[in-house]
């Protein structure tokens, strides 16, 4: 399926002009690992390239705490307040809560306070396909700043005693704020697709509304995500060149015009066979998944915060991302890197805004839920007809008033 290859349509590209990422403090080594499931060092990475990942460690560090720090600190580099941003897109395998959205729970971290939020759902895909709505949003015009966000915590839905599985995966956050700008750069076209037909080689079986946590899934674990590793290794070789490719021609390239594939970090047997496939270098495919193994739908804007750090991005390159992953799905992305803007007292205005919005957030956050109470516990109960009933009818109608003429004057 093409998402979209009309960048500029409207005279309007997506660019990417804020990144970040954030992973957990705690190292787990292969070398740790082998001390609690049956295998060695010497099997992962020969098998995989992954040689330590992190982990949360207790339950302060969760998906939405990772994604928040990561989203910070996309908002930094961007130098966009938070209150500017008009989407908050978190794509993620292990949300905070089925509901709420942890986009929710980041726009409120945030201080985002126009933004609509959602969450996600395409596996390791799911920061592509982000990137791809965000994108198709800022080129339409409905939205002018979009955050994306990919973030996991997929230690917590790890079998550890599970050698085929425990090995492989890592948890992190990614984030990066999309922007309208008239220059043709940013994301010039995207891939998009699934075959649902697998959705079982990869799968959390229990704890959604076909099977509802009960002792019986507990007790078979079903609460642990399983894998048929060789049927997804194969998946992937096939689908990540062809994706690849397919959103290369897309954006009018050729492939060897790419200066930089960043993929998805699962394998780094899964990264050479796509390079030997597309007939492109190894060493212009961004690779780090020696020090984070798979961190599912953050392991691209991971990937690309380093690719930054390490200066391997320089305005005007061709960027290509490509990802595959649970549904199954797989997505690519085609984007040339945009010029940095020239840092003005303007900018660092803007900055020590962005900065200043994202500390009042928690202030807001608080405000907001006192508010409640305090309306509650004044008005009582809803449909009361005593004096506080009557009161209730006209605090919300007044309300209503005042709301309707602010968006009057906007
Ligand atoms: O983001 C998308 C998510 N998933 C993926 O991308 C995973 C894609 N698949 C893979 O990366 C690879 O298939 C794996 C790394 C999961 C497995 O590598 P493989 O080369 O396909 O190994 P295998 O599954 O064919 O297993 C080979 C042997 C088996 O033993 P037998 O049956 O040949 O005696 C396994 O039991 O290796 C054994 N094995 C291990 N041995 C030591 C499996 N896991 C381990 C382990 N340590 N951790």
């Amino acid at each position: 399926m093409t998402a979209h290859a009309n960048a500029g349509a409207n005279g309007r590209y997506a660019q990417i002009t804020g990144w970040g990422s954030c992973v957990p403090d705690k190292v787990l080594t292969n070398e740790a690992l082998a001390s609690i499931v049956d295998t060695t060092d010497e099997w992962i990475v020969s098998r995989t390239g992954i040689r330590e990942r992190h982990v949360v460690a207790g339950e302060r560090e969760t998906t939405a705490t990772l994604a928040a720090r990561a989203g910070r600190d996309a908002l930094l580099v961007a130098g966009l307040p938070p209150a500017e941003l008009d989407l908050v897109i978190v794509a993620t395998a292990t949300p905070e809560y089925a509901f709420p959205s942890t986009a929710s729970l980041i726009q409120d971290a945030l201080g985002a306070s126009s933004a609509g939020a959602f969450d996600l759902s395409a596996g390791c895909s799911g920061f592509i396909y982000g990137l791809s709505m965000a994108s198709a949003a800022v080129q339409s015009g409905s939205a002018d700043h979009v955050l994306v966000i990919g973030a996991e915590t997929l230690s917590r839905i790890t079998d550890w005693t599970d050698r085929n599985t425990c090995v492989l995966f890592g948890d992190g956050a990614g984030a990066v704020i999309v922007s309208a700008c008239t220059e043709r750069c940013g994301v010039l076209a995207t891939e998009l697709g699934s075959d649902g037909s697998g959705g079982d080689l990869l799968i959390l079986p229990a704890g959604g509304s076909r099977r509802p946590a009960s002792l019986e899934t507990v007790s078979n674990g079903g609460h642990y995500l399983k894998m048929n590793g060789r049927e997804v290794f194969r998946f992937a070789t096939t689908v990540m060149p062809r994706a690849a490719e397919s959103v290369t021609r897309k954006a009018g390239w050729e492939i060897a015009d790419v200066s930089l594939v960043i993929p998805h970090q699962a394998n780094v047997r899964i990264i050479e066979s796509a390079a030997k496939r597309l007939n492109v270098p190894l060493d212009r495919f961004f690779v780090n998944v020696d020090r984070y193994g798979n961190t599912s739908a953050a392991s691209i804007p991971i990937a690309l915060t380093e690719a930054v750090a390490q200066g391997r991005l320089h305005p005007g390159d061709k960027l290509v991302l490509v990802g595959f992953g649970a549904g199954l799905t797989w997505a690519g992305a085609a984007v040339e890197w945009g010029m940095p803007p020239p840092a003005t007292t303007r900018t660092s205005l803007r900055r020590f805004l962005a900065r200043l919005g994202i500390l009042l957030a928690g202030n807001r956050s608080w405000l907001r839920q006192s508010e409640r109470h305090v309306y509650n516990w004044i008005m009582g109960p809803v449909g009361k007809e005593d004096w506080r009933g009557r009161l209730r009818q006209r605090v919300d109608a007044w309300r209503d008033r005042t709301r309707r003429r602010l968006a009057g004057r906007k």
